[in-house]
């Protein structure tokens, strides 16, 4: 006999935890099923976000800015401090009592909503009279389970390069590369993207001297280009050296003496051969959905050419009752992004109409000054030919930012030239991720810059800057 359920969902990351939360709450007999194990051993909920993604990168960096924050900068506010060491153990401590905090409250949630967690891999086998039969291969065995409603949010996991071996010690992925049991002296990372960037920030603040190898010619491609050449230009002073326009080739470990370093070789952008020699290695060259060994031949499904499931704006896939959501669809690879699909997807389940403006997802590099963005980019603007304004302002002109010592970067808003209707909002600044929200508001109300310079905005706090950019849309910034 196998048990039946209203709402199977598979994956408990953002995207399938909250999916699993909404549909209990509208009154669905929920089931979750969740394989990932903790390097513990134990059985944990939340996906990559909570276990390796955004909150144990986001303990680290918060570690590694104090870090920094003693050592450089506790002397600006006329502070001595003797020696600031890192006790890289207990750093890791923190981080893993973070992680299991926010997993545990997970289980919780799904207790208080009377949510079955089935713990193992979930593949379908059939579909019979409009419902579908899922396979649970767990620990004891296997189980089935039968729902006319199924959510896939298996998400993604780090692509790696073909020849390229990853151990998650000399060379790591993003699991590897955030518990590193030591400060690497020479840190190398290839891909100068969102992991790259963020991680390859953290150990250079705690003392690695960090190269990135990129692929690309240009820096940080999705950023408009005004944020991205500024932040080349900060993250360079601060010591990251960028080799761009590469061609990685053979990468491997060596032993020199009693210890063993890694190789990456690679042709510049000039064409000449060159060999980075590091401790460590960092591969973050993107993420691929996960949909292996999930039988969605057994249903008539398949993946496309990028290896996602296709779905429609409603994230519905072709069959009736069966959605994918987060990482392993179309879009951007973003927590918040899965979790406002989860949310959606339920309430259809429930015969509800919300929808999305995928528009209006803000994007967050934390990246010391952050950078956040929400909508178009000017590149983007320039190339449909829209006629537009733009508005931009320092926060070198921000008492609080003074106060803060974080004078670097401004935000750019960018307005219909005719109707002043907001169309994109950039920012490269200490506390962007927090800034961007107003921005996201905004264009969920199709705010127009006049309405942004028209709220009154708290004094002294860097949310002025963002009135005094949309102010300078109307060349009328007050402190400039
Ligand atoms: P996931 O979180 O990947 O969860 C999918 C779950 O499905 C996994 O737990 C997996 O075990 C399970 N699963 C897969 N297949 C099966 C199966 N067949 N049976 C049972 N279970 C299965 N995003 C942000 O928005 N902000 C950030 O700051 C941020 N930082 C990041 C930092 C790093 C280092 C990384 C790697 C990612 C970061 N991300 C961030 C991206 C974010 O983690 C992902 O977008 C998000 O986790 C996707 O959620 P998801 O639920 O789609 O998938
Ligand atoms: P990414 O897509 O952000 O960056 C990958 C980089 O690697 C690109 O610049 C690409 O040009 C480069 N690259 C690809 N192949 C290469 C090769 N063979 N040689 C050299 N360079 C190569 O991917 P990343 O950093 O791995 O992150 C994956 C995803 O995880 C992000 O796209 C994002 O969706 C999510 N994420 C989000 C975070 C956030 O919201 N703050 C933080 C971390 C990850």
């Amino acid at each position: 006999m196998s048990q039946n359920f209203d709402v199977l969902v598979i994956g408990a990351g953002p995207a399938g935890y909250i999916a699993s939360i909404r549909a209990a709450q509208l009154g669905f007999k929920v089931a979750c099923v969740e394989k990932w194990r903790a390097p513990n051993g134990e059985l944990s909920l939340g996906g990559t976000c909570l276990n390796v993604g955004c909150i144990p990168s986001k303990a680290l960096l918060a570690s590694s800015e104090t870090f920094e924050e003693i050592q450089s900068h506790a002397g600006d506010h006329g502070i001595t401090v003797k020696e600031a060491k890192i006790d890289i153990a207990k750093m890791m401590a923190r981080k893993d009592s973070v992680v299991s905090k926010m997993t545990k409250g997970i289980e919780f949630l799904f207790r208080k909503n009377k949510i079955t967690w089935l713990k193992g891999h979930a593949r379908f086998v059939a579909a019979e009279d409009g419902a579908y039969r899922v396979e649970v291969l767990g620990e004891a065995g296997s189980e089935l389970v039968e729902a006319r409603h199924v959510i896939i949010a298996t998400g993604s996991k780090a692509r790696h390069l073909p020849g390229v071996e990853v151990d998650q010690v000399l060379i790591s992925d993003n699991e590897g590369a955030l518990q590193f049991d030591s400060v690497p002296q020479k840190l190398g990372v290839i891909g100068a993207g969102v992991i790259g960037l963020e991680l390859g920030s953290v150990w250079r603040r705690l003392g690695s001297e960090v190269t990135i190898l990129e692929g690309a010619t240009s820096f940080l491609g999705a950023c408009d280009e005004s944020v991205s050449k500024e932040a080349f230009k900060l993250f360079g002073r601060q010591g990251l050296n960028f080799s761009m326009g590469v061609q990685i080739g053979e990468v491997k470990t060596v032993s020199k003496g009693r210890k063993t370093c890694v190789e990456v070789h690679y042709t510049d952008a000039q064409g000449a051969a060159q060999v980075l020699e590091c401790d460590r290695l960092i591969v973050s060259v993107g993420r691929v959905p996960n949909t292996e060994g999930l039988g969605l031949e057994a249903v008539g499904l398949a993946t496309d050419e990028r290896g996602q499931i296709s779905v429609d704006q409603h994230c519905q896939t072709r069959l009736p009752g069966v959605y994918a959501i987060g990482d392993v669809v179309r879009g951007p690879m973003l927590a918040h992004k899965g979790e406002d699909e989860g949310v959606l997807v339920a309430e259809r389940i429930a015969g509800q109409q919300p929808h999305i403006d995928y528009n209006c997802i803000p994007w967050v590099i934390y990246t010391s000054p952050e950078i956040a963005w929400v909508g178009q980019n000017e590149q983007q603007l320039k190339a449909s030919a829209r006629e537009y304004r733009s508005g931009q302002f320092p926060f070198m002109a921000n008492g609080r930012a003074l106060g803060m010592n974080s004078p670097d970067g401004f935000v750019k808003i960018l307005a219909d030239a005719k109707t002043d209707e907001i169309l994109g909002v950039h920012i490269i600044s200490a506390g962007a991720s927090d800034l961007i929200a107003e921005a996201a508001v905004a264009m969920e109300f199709k705010a127009s810059a006049e309405d942004i310079a028209r709220i009154c905005h708290p004094h002294p706090s860097l949310s002025e800057v963002m009135r005094e950019a949309a102010l300078a849309t109307d060349k009328r910034a007050l402190n400039m």
